[in-house]
């Protein structure tokens, strides 16, 4: 109870949802003349001109009306041909659904499986969101961590299994993974995907970073290990791969005896995405690759920039990612990661993430993003470096 009429009335879910860690830390320094954000996870860029053209087109047609909740046909075609070539893997129409971005994606997930008691479990550090929804649901998560050894993140699939008893309903796996840039190879995807399928426990897989690689073509997909019908939900976005991080443009990849379902639930959240959007999601697949190309040239230049600076800071323990846009580091003595993150607005005017956000695996890390300009992210390093590289030059010398 919190002594308030209004907010007593919330559904306890509701009432109990977690305000994450970046909030927090955004709320403090949000204001503050000058700030360099390096604290969420988007780029710099605008959407490029063509999608945006493509947007404006549309409306100007008068294609300003309800359309199938699931999407039109010609961009769900679109994504089954993207699904093709980008993963060499067939899907039909009726298993790929657009959606309000991949946020949507996973609450539509949480919603079609969640019940009260249900245990997730989730492979962390990961985005906060995933946690919160599956709470708001009821849901109970439990931690897989993922730890730095040797200079890279690794998973202890055993240890997970362990994890699973008879209330798990689904494993969730954000690959290439947010904050740490950790990816799932193929081997570990099939033996995940034979444990679940074992055990009748749905895999949602969360993919929205598979263009961001910087060391071969694409991230591997659960896509590519699953058979037909197997319980599985791939969580994918236009956010990340084409700078439309505003757009809120996602889509789910289904089993196709889902689709009647995902459209009951779409038509009683948002009801569709506008039809002009859709229009600007089709020319994004079909026009788009020289973006990805693009932006994955840039992060990568900005990782090594980010990475070939942290890694001479004696206090910083990290990893440089062959994936996504963050560097997620350890700071030497670091406890509160929040309060840290507040102090370095306070001195250096630079907005991080604190690794507590990212569950009980993150606290003792920070996150920066890098899919920014050479010249921002050297600004920011300049300034972190009198908190965070403290004794730097001896290392160098030494
Ligand atoms: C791991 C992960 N999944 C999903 C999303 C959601 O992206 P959007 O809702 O913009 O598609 C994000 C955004 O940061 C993310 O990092």
């Amino acid at each position: 109870m919190s002594g308030n009429a209004i907010l007593d009335d919330l559904r306890r879910d509701v009432a109990e949802l977690a305000e994450t860690g970046i909030v927090q830390v955004a709320q403090h320094g949000w204001d503050k003349p000058g700030l360099i954000p390096m604290w969420f996870g988007e780029g710099d860029q605008p959407t490029p001109a063509f999608i945006c053209d493509a947007a404006a087109e549309a409306m100007r047609k008068g294609e300003t009306f309800y359309t199938d909740q699931r999407g039109i046909l010609p961009l769900r075609q679109a994504l089954a041909a993207y699904t093709k070539r980008t993963f060499g893997v067939d899907v039909g129409t009726d298993e790929v659904s657009l959606v309000t971005a991949g946020m949507s994606a996973l609450y539509l997930a949480m919603d079609m499986l969640i019940e009260p008691g249900d245990e997730v479990i989730a492979i962390g550090p990961v985005w906060p969101n995933i946690y919160s929804t599956v709470e708001i649901h009821g849901g109970v998560v439990r931690h897989a961590s993922i730890e730095l050894v040797d200079g890279d993140w690794r998973l202890d699939l055993d240890r997970l299994f362990a994890l699973a008893n008879d209330k798990t309903k689904a494993i969730f796996v954000n690959s290439p993974g947010n904050p740490t840039g950790w990816m799932m190879e193929s081997d570990e995807q099939r033996a995940l995907m034979e444990f679940a399928r074992a055990r009748g426990v749905w895999v949602i897989a969360d993919e929205v970073y598979h263009q961001l690689v910087f060391d071969r073509e694409v991230a591997p997909s659960f896509l590519q290990v699953a058979e037909r019908d197997d319980k599985l939900l791939v969580v994918n976005s236009f956010s990340k791969s084409w700078l439309m991080t505003g757009w809120r443009l996602g889509w789910l990849t289904h089993p196709a005896a889902l689709a009647p379902t995902i459209a009951k639930l779409v038509q009683i959240t948002t009801s569709g995405v506008p039809q002009f959007l859709q229009r600007a999601a089709i020319a994004a697949i079909e026009d788009g690759d020289w973006v990805i190309r693009d932006l994955r040239a840039r992060c990568k230049a900005g990782r090594d920039l980010v990475f070939d600076r942290l890694e001479a800071w004696p206090k910083l323990k990290l990893a440089r990612p062959k994936a996504a846009f963050y560097a997620f580091f350890a700071v030497d003595g670091m406890t509160d990661s929040v309060e840290f993150a507040k102090k370095i607005i306070d001195e250096a005017n630079v907005g991080l993430a604190p690794g507590s956000a990212f569950g009980p695996a993150g606290e003792g890390y920070l996150r920066l993003c890098f899919a920014a300009s050479e010249a921002t992210l050297a600004r920011g390093l300049d300034a972190l470096e009198p908190i965070l590289g403290a004794g730097a030059d001896q290392r160098r010398s030494a």
